[in-house]
């Protein structure tokens, strides 16, 4: 089965509206060009911080940039007394097509268990969201052994709250991220990300079967940038990647668009 890669870009909390826009502008321009030499083949994501999706979107829209706009975070619930959330609503609103739930910061600094990540995945489903499901081992799990203890209830977690029809599932895009890797410059090698990624892809092939696995993408995260992206991009469950630190330059993140195989 053949999946349109997907890179996405995660600015964290990064970005204020002028420089979130000389990044756009930066990046759109460039991928105009490439979608004018038929050489763009991916699908292209960014996602800023809430307070600057808005200018983003507007100059996405208005340039008509090949790329589409995301939210790093929501609510569980809709709209209401929830001071200082923001819900999935309200990304739709500002032009958000997807939304990454459940990074390891969020685990980290702000308690998100696997049941808030499965909550957060069916509110998104429901508010029109494609969730972007982020996975991954810490390092001391990793070390002992337990890499797929560890992702496996953080992928059973999301299972139920799925919607019913496979349409909408296999528009699903799970994350997988060493904890490890983000941030450090320590990727992880291609045969450590390739076993991860199969062990996932065999997941949602028992859970939901073949021709739904086999249409969900599975982006590999932590460390990406132009050296090792075109590795970590061949590999066979490799459908894309999620970039932090090196999305925040237009030069880095374009030359990640251009290490994609598809894109040759
Ligand atoms: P990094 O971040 O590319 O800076 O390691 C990836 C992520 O946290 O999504």
């Amino acid at each position: 089965m053949r999946r349109r890669p997907l890179i996405a870009g995660n600015w964290k909390m990064n970005g204020l509206i002028e420089t979130a826009q000389e990044l756009v502008e930066g990046i759109g321009a460039a991928l105009s060009d490439r979608e004018r030499e038929r050489k763009l083949q991916c699908e292209v994501l960014v996602c800023p911080p809430f307070t600057a999706i808005h200018t983003v979107h507007q100059t996405v829209s208005s340039k008509g940039y090949s790329m589409k706009v995301g939210g790093q975070n929501m609510d569980v619930e809709g709209p209401g007394a929830r001071t200082g959330e923001i819900c999935g609503i309200m990304l739709r609103n500002v032009g958000c097509r997807y939304v990454i739930l459940g990074h390891s910061e969020r685990r980290q600094f702000f308690g998100e268990t696997n049941e808030i990540v499965g909550k957060k995945v069916e509110a998104a489903f429901r508010d029109g969201l494609v969730p972007i499901v982020c996975v991954g081992e810490e390092l001391k799990d990793r070390e002992a052994g337990r890499t797929i203890d560890v992702i496996r209830p953080q992928l059973e977690a999301v299972m139920p709250r799925l919607p019913e029809e496979a349409s909408k599932r296999s528009t699903l895009v799970v994350a997988y991220e060493p904890v490890w890797a983000i941030g450090t410059g320590k990727n992880a090698t291609p045969e450590q990300v390739q076993e991860v990624h199969a062990f996932i892809r065999k997941f949602l092939t028992e859970k939901l079967g073949a021709d739904t696995a086999s249409k969900i993408r599975i982006l590999y995260g932590g460390s990406m940038k132009p050296a090792n992206a075109a590795g970590l991009l061949a590999l066979e469950d490799v459908d894309g990647g999620l970039i932090g630190g090196a999305a925040l330059k237009a030069q880095d993140f374009l030359a990640i668009i251009d290490a994609n195989p598809a894109s040759d």
